[in-house]
This record gives structure tokens, sequence and C-alpha cells, in this order.
């Protein structure tokens, strides 16, 4: 760590447009002077993300060889800040920081468990745009069966890496504000050995280029994404692409074991995509896709354009899971990590609308099933209040879905429909609460639901009325 410089008058902030990554819905950080704050202000993860600015691009220039294993590089970020800073903080963990310039300027810095914390040569002012490189280098190391979450962020494969950070494991490759709460935009530049490919987010700008037996990508997101969804996947991969049959670019890739689902893949990603684009609006981002990779994580993650399938051929319903999700929690997502029943709870209830349109099952089937097991524990579990440390309960996805039913059957076809159209448009690229949600049901239908969303979301009990 280098010692903090004495602050000095603030230099001219960058200018420069940046297209979305605003925040809107953010709680407030607790601020104190000109320090910004270790967390974003979300109380049940206290230490994620940070508070004084808002992140409004990414642009992550890295180089990975999977036989060392080892990741270098730089991550330049550009953000304003929301107060006055002479110190402020990025999320990392691990890896070695060897350099940080603000707007050019080196400036010291500190490590401390999983913050970075950045000492700019001249204070920033409330309102200014500026920006930070952090180079940097070492071995990720993924989280590892933190409470119940299973291992996450950064892992190094046989060939490449897989890289599925939901909740907060973007902190394991690059460093980030890493909290869903400040969403940007990103662009990465990844370079792996020649024969390599290399997958991020968003779309891929012009063709790899080799050189010195060396291959780098360049992919770009340019709609705002939160930090968890961010990806670079590597490795040896069979890939399909084309468009569907609405006109939007499908990228679809699987690890060579898997190379008898690729069409299956790419097929099922491109219909069911189109389909979610005529119920819940149209489709938010640029491209869609799908990636099965060879690691078997024994999930799936929504990441933005490219959900991944860790080690398993994902069945229809998975894929109209994480497709869903794109709309609810990628496009339209939380504010907090409690209110995770917006993303899981629409993306279960979107399993059951596919089952319905497909004519396996409807949607009142499936809720009268769970509805029937008295013994099931996610009645003790409020899914309205997710907590930290058993986040991806059974109860955040499957109650939140049966909550959701309910309020489909309060309001009516004719409302719930639109009702979903409207949020996911409303709230485009932004951020979320539950009271919102309510609010617009409530607005929407003309009906007083507080009852309704209190019995299903909020008591650790199954709801006497069967809606
Ligand atoms: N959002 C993912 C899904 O429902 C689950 C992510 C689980 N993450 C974890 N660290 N276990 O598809
Ligand atoms: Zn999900």
């Amino acid at each position: 760590a280098v010692a903090a410089p004495t602050p000095a008058p603030t230099p001219a902030a960058v200018q420069g447009g940046d297209p979305g990554g605003g925040r809107d819905g953010l709680f407030g950080a607790i601020t104190s002077g000109t320090i910004g704050a270790p967390g974003i202000g979300d109380p049940a993860f206290p230490g994620d993300g940070n508070g004084g600015y808002d992140v409004r691009h990414y642009r992550l220039r890295l180089s990975y060889d999977p036989a060392t294993k080892r990741l270098a590089g730089s991550a330049t970020i550009r953000a304003r800040a929301v107060q006055d800073l002479t110190s402020f903080n990025l999320d990392l963990r691990g890896l070695t920081v060897s350099r940080v310039a603000v707007d050019g300027a080196t400036a010291g810095f500190g490590r401390q468990d999983d913050e970075l914390t950045i000492r700019p040569a001249y204070r920033i002012s409330k309102g200014d745009r500026f920006e930070v490189t952090v180079d940097y280098s070492g071995l990720p190391e993924p989280i590892r069966d933190y409470v119940n979450l299973g291992t996450y962020g950064f892992v190094a494969t046989a060939d490449g890496s897989f890289v599925t950070s939901e909740p907060n494991g973007a902190k394991t490759w690059f460093p980030s504000n890493d909290h869903p709460a400040d969403k940007a935009t990103y662009d990465f530049e990844i370079t792996v050995p020649a024969g390599l490919t290399a997958i991020a987010n968003g779309e891929l700008d012009g063709e790899p280029k080799t050189v010195d037996g060396k291959t780098t990508f360049v992919w770009r997101e340019k709609h705002p994404m939160a930090s968890y969804l961010a990806t670079m996947t590597t490795g040896k991969f069979e890939i399909r692409t084309g468009k569907s049959e609405k006109g939007l670019p499908v990228y679809a890739a699987v690890a060579p074991a898997f190379h008898g689902s690729l069409d299956n893949l790419y097929t099922e990603t491109a219909k069911i995509t189109d389909y979610w684009s005529t119920v819940f609006g149209p489709y938010p981002f640029s491209s869609t896709g799908g990636v099965i990779d060879d690691y078997s994580s024994g999930y799936a993650l929504e990441n933005q354009t490219k959900p991944i399938y860790g080690g398993f051929s994902p069945e229809s319903g998975i894929i109209a899971h994480e497709l869903a999700h794109q709309w609810f929690g990628d496009s339209v997502s939380i504010t907090r990590w409690k209110d995770l029943w917006l993303n899981e709870g629409f993306a279960t209830y979107a399993e059951w609308l596919w089952a319905e349109h497909r004519g396996e099952a409807t949607a009142e089937a499936l809720f009268k099933r769970y509805y029937a097991n008295a013994a099931d524990p996610m009645w003790t579990y409020p899914p309205g209040d997710a907590r930290a440390t058993d986040l991806f309960n059974n109860s955040v996805y499957v109650r939140g879905a049966m909550t959701l039913h309910a309020l489909r059957k309060a309001i009516g076809d004719a409302v719930f429909f639109p009702l979903l159209k409207k949020w996911t448009t409303e709230h485009r690229y932004g951020n979320v609460t539950t009271e919102q949600f309510v609010a617009l049901a409530e607005q929407m239908s003309g009906k007083k639901l507080t009852a309704l969303f209190d019995a299903w979301l909020f008591q650790p009990r199954r709801p006497a009325v069967v809606a």
C-alpha cells in the first residue's frame, strides 16, 4: 500500500457521454465526510458494493492462460461521484494490485479483506466524472461453500474458466462496485491462447484477432448490467450463431463434451426468447444465447445475454427460466438482495407459464400441487425477505412463483399480463423493490392487495386462502 497523498483541489472531471449505468432506486449508503462507504448499504450484505460513487462503465482488458491459471490485465472504471471523495473503495478479493490511477494520476491504495481502498491524488468533487484504472494479476479463486451458496465467482477449469458470480463473486476476477444496485455498461477485451474461445456478455465487436499464438476477443455489453451477471467464460467451445425467427442475434456455445446439445440449445434459446418477448414485452438486450460448459457447478446462471449451464444439458424449462431472467433480474434488477423473489419467483413462474404454453401442465395445477404439501419447509420461510444465509432457498423460487399465481387469480389475466409488461417497460434497465411491484399491482388492478402480498411474501406460514 502507498501512503495517502495530501488532498488537493479537484482536477477537471473526466468528460464524455456514457450511456446508461445510472442508479435509480438505490438506498443511501452511509457517508461520512469525504470517505466513500465500504458498502453500498444493503443491510443483508453490508460489505458488498460501495458508497460515494456510481459506476457508469467497466472496461476489462484481461488475459488468461489456463496452463498457469494466471489472470492479468487492467480494469478501467468510469464513475460519477455522488459525494466529495478523498477516498473510496472497490470490491476485490485476492489477486495482486500493481498500480492504481485516477484520471491518469497514480493513486494510493490499500487492501483489507475484500476491499480495495483508493486514495486519489486529488479530491474528487460531488458530481464529477472520474476514471479509475486498476492494474492487477494473480490466480483467481472462487468463493467456496460460503453459507449455502456453493462455489461461485471465477472457477479455473481444465481448459479455461467458468464464471458465475451471483451474488457477489464479481470481485473474484475484477475490481467492482459488486452489488446489483449499481449497474453499468461493459467492454471486455479478453486474450486467451489461440484455439480457445473467450465468451463474455453482449456482442462480439469484430472478428477475434490472433497475434503470436494468442487470440483477443472484444465483447461489448451496451446495456446496463449488474456485476454478478458479467462473465468471461473461456475454453474449447463449439459455437453456433444466427438469428431467431423475430430477427434477434443468437449465440450458442457448448464445451466439446456437449457437442450433441448445441443445436437443441441454439433452437430452444431462439424460440423461447421470441416467445417471452410476446409475454413480457420487447427483449431488452441486443442478442440472446446460452453456454454449456463441462464444469459441473450444479446450477445455471442468467448471465446477461448468455445464460450458462454448468455441466448439464438443460431441458427447456430451465432455458425458459434463465431467459425469463433477462427481463426479471437482468433488465429489471433488484436494489437489495432480500427482494430476490422479484428475480427467482418470476423466473420460476415463467417455467410454469412455459409448461402451460406447451400444454404440459397448467400454472394452476402446479400451484395446487405445491399448495397441497402443508409440511413443505417453504411455508416457514417468507420469500419476501430472502436471507443472506439462505438466499436461494426454495421458497424464494416456488413460494415466490405461487405469490404471482395468487396475484393472477386475484386480479385476473386481463390485468396480470399487462402488469408484467408494464413492470418490464417502466423499469427497463433499472432497479426496483417489492414495494414498487405491490404499488403497481394495486394501481393497475384498482384493488387493495397488501393482505395478499403480506400473507404470501412475509408470513412464516402457509397462507390460509387459496386465491
Ligand atoms: N440465479 C440462479 C438461477 O436461479 C441461481 C444462482 C445460484 N447461485 C449460487 N451461488 N448458488 O438460475
Ligand atoms: Zn433463477
